[in-house]
This record gives C-alpha cells, structure tokens and sequence, in this order.
C-alpha cells in the first residue's frame, strides 16, 4: 500500500466485538480472567490495552517499522532509550538538540553515570572522534529544534553501524510523511507524536518505532516496568490525529514555503533558517533524505535586539504564541525564553541560538492570513 492509504488504515481492524470502524477506547485498568492466568492475553493496562496497541500497529506502519512502542510524552520516550544503557555508557548527541532531551540527559542521566558528548552533526564525519569502546548509542535530531539544521541519516547510520553502536533519530520535525530514519538505516526513531502525529495540540505522546525484535522486547520491558504508558483516551486521540497526517503535512509544506521566501523578502528580517532553501548548508541532505521541508522556520530580525524580538512576538494575531509545534495552528516562540530556557545561555549562544531567535510553526490556515499577520507584526 502506498503511504496515503497506510496512513488512515494503519493499526486499525474493525472492533472485533461490533465491527466498530473506529477503534474504541479501552478505559479499564484491568481484565477479568476465568481462573488463574487464564484470559485473553491482557492482564493489567500498565502492560497491554487493545486501544494502545492499535497505535502502536499504526506507529510501526506509518515508519515502515516492525513494531512501535507508546509513551505518556516524547520525553518518557527517550528516557526509555537511555535507560537501555548502563553505568560509564557514553552517548554521542547532536549539539543543537531539543532544550528538555538535553536537560533529561544533563540533569538526570548524567548523574546516573552515563557521559553525553554533544557533537555538530551537521557533518556526520564530526563524531568518529567521540567514538569509544564505551559508546553505546549516537542520538540525533533532524532537522534540529530550532536552527533546522540537517544531519546526514544515512552516513551516521554508516559509522554507527561500523562500531556496533545504536542511532536514535528524532524524527518529530520532520514526521514519517517526510522522512523515514529506519529506511536510511537507523536503528530507532524517536516522536514527540505531541507534535504532527497528533497534530491537533490536544495531546501530549511520545513513540518509539524500530525492527529489531530483542531491542523491542527490551523497550517493552522498560515500558511496562517505568510505567509511563498513555492512556487510552490520549493513544485514540493520535490515532485519530495520524488518520489526516499525509493531507496536514502536504498544507504545512505549501505554506510553510511561502512563509519562508515571503520572510526572507521582508526588508525587516534578518536571517531566515529553513532547510528547504537552496543556499541553507543543509540542503542537499534534505533533499535527498526528505520528501518536503516543512513548516518549521525560525529567523531573527533585520533590526536585531530582543526588544524588537519581544515586540514582534507580543503582535501577531493569528500566529499564537505558544510552546509547540506541529498542531493545525500556527504558533510563534521564543526560544531563549520558551522551548529552550532549560539549555546554559553559553551552550545556547556556542550553538548559534541567540536571545532574539523566534521560531514559526506554520499551520494549515490560509497562507495570506499567515503572511498579513507576520507583515503587520514586523512593523
Ligand atoms: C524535537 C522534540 N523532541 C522531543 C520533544 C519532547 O516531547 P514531549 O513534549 O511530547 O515530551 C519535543 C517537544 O517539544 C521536541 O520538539
């Protein structure tokens, strides 16, 4: 099946009980057994429920993964992928990360014993240094929150694989209609489906999808031993999300390609970061790795000072400003201030994220309501 036709039927089967086409929401913490250890393969939610299952069906499906995992935020996630590793385990990850995986990582982990070295993977070549004995894993974003800087999946995928190391890739920029990490040889994509998945800024998820079976059962294990699994309501809310994704992404894409050239016009603007621009350092990969660039941009202003910076985010009116992205809305951000505040400002600023960055999630609203709002609020 093509990936139109996946995404909307992926992981669902009538309900087996009425032939519902929607599959229903299993709102129960546990199942009956007709006596000891006889049932009908679900024992406890925290384990298995029917409505978490179905999405994870449609997680693997819509990565062309073997199996997906769900998770209560695209933090619990993560923390499910590190927690794989042991003590004096070291992890390569990308610099310019999202602000809350480097605090998991920094505030948490880190004191558990395990070393993270965040390297520029803009050039995949960059992390061959880092690499060790002890490396276990490599974890990268692509493009990255918020600089839309692009790693290359394929060559890190290379070097991972000739170390017998895991990649992690997460994918939540991006979604599975425009890139596919597995396809390019990772071994595990990360979502924040709070994002695109869900796509309707009414839920908080996260997911793991991968094809390795002992890795899965590994994943699985951490999941239902930490416990932090969503609820049904929340998993038939992103399956629901997922249905629309294919038809959100193609608006997200047109939009966000007149918003960026319409920005990068604008004699009030600065610099414009958005990886499908010809001359954006990341491009090439993109294109190659990607099947559109989005709706995800930031820029800075022509008259740069986080004054100017605040005011402009304190004036649109369509534009929402908000933390997130990913949602049918358009919402606006401030970095330095918003998604990013958990990172050092020195790390911040060495990685090119500076006080007066704002970032755009371009939504699926009309485009010219879109630019009016940004024209009017530069000024
Ligand atoms: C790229 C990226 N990864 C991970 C996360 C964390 O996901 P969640 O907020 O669902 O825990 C986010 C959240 O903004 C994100 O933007």
């Amino acid at each position: 099946m093509k990936l139109d036709t996946t995404i909307i039927h992926a992981g669902t089967e009538p309900d087996p009980s009425t032939g519902a086409i929607m599959t229903p929401i299993y709102q129960t913490s546990t199942y009956v057994q007709s006596a000891p250890g006889k049932h009908k393969g679900y024992e406890y939610a925290r384990s298995q429920n029917p409505t978490r299952f179905a999405l994870e069906a449609a997680f693997a499906a819509i990565e062309n993964a073997k199996f997906g995992l769900a998770f209560s935020s695209g933090v619990a996630a993560t923390d499910a992928v590190i927690k794989l590793l042991s003590p004096g385990d070291e992890v390569i990850a990308a610099a310019d990360i999202y602000g809350d995986t480097y605090r998991l990582f920094s505030k948490v982990f880190e004191k558990f014993g395990i070393k993270f070295h965040y390297v520029d993977m803009q050039n995949a070549e960059n992390i061959r240094p880092f690499i060790n004995a002890n490396t276990k894993l490599i974890w990268t974003e692509t493009p990255t929150n918020p600089l839309m800087n692009v790693a290359d999946i394929a060559a890190l995928a290379t070097i991972a694989k000739q170390h017998h190391v895991l990649l992690c890739v997460d994918n939540t920029f991006a979604s599975p209609y425009l890139q596919t990490p597995l396809d390019l040889g990772a071994d595990i994509v990360m979502h924040s489906a709070t994002k695109y998945l869900g796509g309707h800024s009414d839920v908080i998820h996260g997911c793991l999808m991968l094809n390795d079976q002992q890795l899965r059962d590994q994943l699985y294990f951490i999941q239902k031993s930490c416990g932090a699994v969503p609820g049904p309501q929340d998993c038939f809310l992103v399956l629901r999300g997922i249905k629309t994704l294919h038809v959100r992404m193609q608006r997200h894409c047109e939009n966000g390609e007149k918003v960026a050239h319409f920005l990068r016009n604008h004699s009030g603007i600065g610099k414009v970061y958005w990886c499908g621009f010809e001359d954006h350092a990341g491009y090439e990969i993109a294109k190659k790795q990607m099947r559109g660039f989005g709706g995800m941009m930031s820029f800075t202003l022509a008259d740069d000072s986080i004054e100017n910076a605040i005011r402009l985010l304190s004036s649109t009116k369509v534009f929402a400003l908000a933390e997130s992205l990913g949602g049918i809305e358009s919402l606006i951000n401030h970095p330095a201030t918003m998604t990013h505040a958990s990172i050092p400002r020195e790390e911040r600023i060495k990685n090119g994220l500076c006080d007066s960055l704002i970032r755009l999630s371009v939504g699926i609203e009309d485009v010219q309501d879109l630019m009016d709002d940004l024209h009017q609020a530069i000024g």
